[in-house]
């Protein structure tokens, strides 16, 4: 069986291709899965996606974590600047995890260059677009491969 990875978007995710154009890239959500999708063959990976605008929801995934995913690969939305309750449940279930960004969060407003979840990760990615999260699940599957 091939190690799983949870790939997880938070709020305003579900809305990328007509959110933010000029920040955030033309592609959809499904388009940047779909392309994840691609390159977990290559790393010899299986992978889930999960997408929700509810913190509470996106903490119930994470504990459900706990049998049968390896790695998780999350962008957390605007959450990565104040969810303590997302960040508990990473370091709670202790599965390997990369926090990703499309846009580099240290380049923009101020209050968005603090991540309260990244150091409860393995790493973060941020500031290249979709390539964010290719780079990212290269960087789990180091891991959990
Ligand atoms: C984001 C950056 C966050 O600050 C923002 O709230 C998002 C998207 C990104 O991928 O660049 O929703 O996580």
């Amino acid at each position: 069986m091939l190690p799983k990875v949870l790939v997880i978007n938070g709020p305003n995710l579900n809305l990328l291709g007509m959110r933010e154009p000029d920040i955030y890239g033309s592609q959809t959500l499904d388009d940047i899965n779909g392309k994840l999708a691609e390159l977990a063959k290559e790393l010899g990976l299986e992978l889930d996606f999960f997408q929700s605008n509810h913190e509470g929801e996106i903490v119930d995934r994470i504990h459900r974590c706990i049998s049968g995913i390896g790695g998780i690969l999350i962008n957390p939305g605007a959450f990565t600047h104040y969810s303590y309750a997302i960040r508990d449940a990473v370091a709670a279930v202790s599965i390997p995890c990369v926090e990703v960004h499309l846009s580099n969060i240290h380049a923009r407003e101020e209050f968005r260059s603090k991540s309260v979840i990244a150091p409860v990760c393995l790493g973060q990615v941020s500031g290249f677009g979709d390539l964010s999260y290719f780079l990212g699940l290269r960087a789990l599957a180091e891991e959990v491969v």
